[in-house]
């Protein structure tokens, strides 16, 4: 997930945009760039590898002629942090900023090699520069070279886009990723979010999928990029009282934080990926000395689902064995874990009593804990050996969304830590980890909302609601579970679908619907045959996953894109998130505060 900026104005525009960067950090760290029209009129291009003070440093007080100027802030996801990767990339007369990731850029990067093109990056973003460049020499116009450069391009994408031969014009263009205008008197803005370019407007206008904005200071115009055929501008006063500012354009702030997922993940890995992101580093548990003979994850509700799903991916590339226990259980149970096991306490809150007392009980024991925690300070950062910290962010929401999704986060980098370096699947999942924030923004950016109305719709008229999944489904059926009982009061359960033959098959009937993540390919047949059996009894099933290996299998009633390494644990969580959250809104509950619930549970 990186930050990009457009500006098109009369302002000097260097400062216009490094600034502007400055309020997208969160989005991305790991190198940043500017591109301005200099005193000769050309285009120069000035980057920088490490934080955003590198770029300010490098620009050592460059001004550029007013008129257009771009800008990118990089989290890194095809190609290394470095320089050479970083945005703006160029080809010719063109220069553009990219977020986003374009899935079909290998066989694209062939066919422009194949034409001669020279690529001097790694990065999928230099194939748009190279297309639209193309395009460019036949059309002569730069957007007609947008539309024409982008045909043929799959995956999500955020751009901006200058031509050195077009100065004071910028073409902005989205698909998945976000980006939103901002109109201020005599100049525009385009920016990954509103923050960039608060300080100048208020007046903004998300830009629909798929329709090209061009900008110049004499003014902005719309067009959709299939056929060119004009859209109208529609700004609006964004209104902006502290509560408002809290929640952005949300209703409630469980709907926020949903979409501040990608963003608790890479603030999670931020400072724990070394060497170009090839190595997970994670300093907090050097002190604890060699790795632990055994794992027990104690936790409650979400957390504990989290730990499930820990588990099963420490165990996928480690010996270490896992055990996951529910604190309030555990807790009145005598200890019987190896020598030298380790007692991990996962906790959004850091208070969770139940979560506290299992860990008192493993340090009397003689064993070390470990505390997995979003609040920094708490209770369980002081009363355990070392502490993970998950950076989601304050999470206000009662019903646990982006906490879950940077826990999810923490136990994939544990499993990559404990895991073979040199191993290729190791390799593998750290790059699809790294790549997930994108994914996950570029997923999030396109969901079909009507979709998740239909599927909410369906939960509130079903007379009960079964989730089942199995492997890393299981945890994600039982989280859905929970996120739906909790806010919509609706009664819901979750099971293995192995266990469905052991009892709860004799719930499927008519008006009983079975929610089915699909996001884990390992146990997929099994996962079909429970669907079929569910179905033969009269249940309805909605699947959400990507399409099935076999094409005999039914399209997923919400598909997902093709998974990489685990990251479909992210996509389907969001789903399942969304789905509890439309269902809970269409009840009237007060969804971030739902009824007999506290976002910290201090009592037994
Ligand atoms: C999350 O949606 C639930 N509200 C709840 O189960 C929560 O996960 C549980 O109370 C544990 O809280 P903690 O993570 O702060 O320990």
């Amino acid at each position: 997930m990186c930050g990009i900026i457009g500006y098109a104005g009369s302002r000097e525009p260097v400062g216009v945009v490094s600034e502007a960067l400055s309020r997208l950090e969160y989005r991305g760290y790991d190198s940043s760039g500017v591109a301005f029209f200099d005193k000769k009129g050309s285009i120069s291009v000035v980057r920088a590898s490490g934080k955003l003070s590198r770029l300010v440093e490098a620009l050592q007080g460059a001004t550029g002629l007013p008129g257009a100027a771009i800008g990118h802030i990089r989290w890194a996801t095809h190609g290394a942090p470095t320089e050479e990767n970083a945005h703006p990339h160029r080809s010719g007369p063109i220069v553009l900023v990219h977020n986003g990731i374009i899935e079909n850029e290998r066989a694209l990067r062939r066919e422009l090699i194949g034409e001669g093109c020279v690529f001097s990056s790694e990065t999928d973003t230099e194939v748009l520069a190279h297309r639209i460049h193309r395009a460019y020499r036949e059309e002569g116009d730069l957007q007609a070279a947008v539309r024409k450069g982008l045909s043929g391009v799959e995956g999500s994408y955020a751009l901006a886009v200058m031509c050195e031969e077009s100065p004071g014009q910028l073409v902005a263009v989205r698909k998945g990723a976000p980006l939103i205008l901002g109109e201020a008197e005599g100049e525009f803005f385009a920016a990954s979010d509103i923050p960039a370019f608060l300080k100048w407007t208020r007046r903004v206008m998300p830009l629909p999928p798929e329709v090209l904005a061009i900008l110049s200071p004499e003014g902005l115009s719309l067009c959709r990029l299939e056929d060119g055929q004009p859209v109208p501008a529609v700004f609006e006063e964004v209104p902006w009282d502290p509560v408002q500012a809290e929640k952005g354009h949300y209703r409630h702030f469980m709907e926020k934080e949903i979409f501040e997922g990608p963003r608790a993940i890479i603030d999670t890995l931020e400072g724990r990926l070394a060497e170009e992101n090839s190595r997970v580093i994670l300093p907090e548990l050097l002190r604890l000395g060699p790795n632990p003979t055994e794992i027990v994850f104690v936790a409650c509700g979400t957390s504990y689902h989290a730990g499930l799903l820990g588990r099963l991916m420490i165990e996928s590339f480690s010996p270490i064995s896992v055990r996951v226990e529910i604190a309030s259980e555990f807790r009145y149970r005598p200890l019987r874990a190896r020598k030298g096991a380790w007692v991990i306490g996962i906790s959004q809150s850091g208070e969770t009593a139940d979560t506290l007392g299992a860990l008192e009980l493993a340090r009397k024991e003689g064993y070390l804990t470990v505390g997995i925690t979003n609040v920094g300070g708490s209770s369980i950062t002081r009363e355990t050996d070392a502490t993970l910290l998950t950076r989601a962010g304050p999470e206000i929401g009662v019903a646990s969304t982006k906490a879950f999704i940077a826990q999810v986060t923490l136990v994939w980098l544990l499993a990559l830590y404990f895991g073979r370096r040199e191993s290729p699947e190791v390799r593998e999942s750290l790059a699809a980890l790294v790549r997930s924030p994108a994914r996950l923004e570029g997923f999030l950016g396109s969901v079909d909302s009507s979709a998740i109305e239909r599927m909410a719709r369906q939960v509130l008229d079903s007379r009960f609601v079964i989730f089942i999944g199995r492997g890393m489904d299981y945890p994600l059926a039982i989280e859905g579970a929970l996120k739906l009982k909790e806010i919509t009061y609706r009664p819901a359960d979750g099971y293995p679908g192995g266990e469905l033959k052991h009892g709860p098959i004799a719930l499927v009937e008519r008006g009983v619907l079975v929610v089915a993540p699909l996001a884990d390919s390992s146990l997929r047949p099994k996962e079909m045959s429970n669907i079929r059996e569910i179905e033969a009894r009269g249940g309805t099933v909605l699947t959400i996953g990507p399409a099935s290996p076999d094409p005999s299998d039914p399209s997923p009633s919400f598909p997902l894109p093709a998974c990489q390494g685990w990251d479909g644990v992210f996509l389907a969580s969001a789903v399942l998130q969304l789905l509890a959250y439309r269902a809970a809104s269409l009840t009237g509950n007060d969804v971030d505060q739902p009824r007999n619930l506290a976002k910290s549970v201090t009592v037994e």
